[in-house]
């Protein structure tokens, strides 16, 4: 595990490679939400360049950290840090485990090491993957047992439009955490226009929930991410 000081062009020719061959598949309504590249069923593809422009604002503090066995990238977390009112905010704009390496705790100790030495007061991230969802708090917070989802109810609006990461500051809160009117089942996400194929985190859902582990996240409408804002623990 390496946190990486200064993000160099090798290193995000690297991680858009590890994105493009591991992170997932368009869903049946990319193309027409997206355009023409995002065909059904086609893998979903970074350049360096979008990684460059979608994860690491020039105005605010980027952390990488990379896992690399026998010098392959086998995953990776791009984070943004940032202050509202006070606050310092970690939020993970990116985070891809090689699907050789996956279930081994590898997400959640780049995340470990993401907080170390660093004082931060909340971290968030969007993500369609019950697994990130459950990392982050595994590494972050006190794991999906002992979730608090209050801190997401009363700041998530307020520190997201603050974000320097665009994607952040654009996506619309949706679920009965922010709105009580809310009957569609959905509890804590966002609508991020990013419709990437939830079959890979349905299942990973079902794991969990075969498990007799409680979802407090609700269900996952198309082109929408979970959210989870937490506390340090
Ligand atoms: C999501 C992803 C990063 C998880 O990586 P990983 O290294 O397999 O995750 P970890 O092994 O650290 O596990 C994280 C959590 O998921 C749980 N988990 C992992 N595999 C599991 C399985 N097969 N069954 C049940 N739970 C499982 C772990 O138990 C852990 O939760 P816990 O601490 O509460 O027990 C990886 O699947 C990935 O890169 N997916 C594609 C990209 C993506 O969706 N990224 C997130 C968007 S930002």
């Amino acid at each position: 595990m390496y946190e990486i000081k200064c993000v160099t062009d090798d290193m995000l020719q690297d991680a858009a490679k590890l994105f493009s061959e591991n992170y997932g598949i368009w869903d049946p309504f990319a193309e027409q939400n997206m355009g023409a590249f995002a065909k059904q069923g086609r893998r979903v593809r970074m350049s360096p360049q979008r990684l460059k422009d979608q994860c690491i604002p020039t105005s605010a503090r980027t952390t990488y950290v990379q896992a690399r066995v026998n010098d392959e990238l086998a995953g990776n977390v791009f984070a943004t840090r940032w202050t509202y009112e006070g606050c310092n905010v970690c939020w993970i704009t990116q985070l891809c485990v090689s699907a050789k390496y996956r279930h081994q705790g590898l997400a959640t100790n780049l995340l470990v090491k993401l907080r170390e030495n660093e004082n931060d007061h909340a971290f968030g991230i969007l993500s369609s993957h019950p697994f990130a969802i459950m990392a982050t708090l595994r590494a972050f917070g006190h794991g999906l047992e002992r979730v608090d989802l209050a801190i997401a109810r009363t700041l998530a609006s307020n520190i997201m439009n603050t974000s320097p990461v665009g994607y952040v500051r654009a996506a619309k809160l949706h679920g009965s955490l922010f709105d009580d009117k809310a009957s569609d089942g959905t509890v804590s996400c966002a609508d991020t226009d990013f419709f990437v194929d939830h079959a890979e985190p349905d299942t990973a859902l079902d794991a969990i929930l075969a498990k007799g582990i409680e979802w407090p996240f609700g269900r996952l409408p198309e082109g929408h991410e979970f959210l989870a804002l937490v506390k340090r623990s």
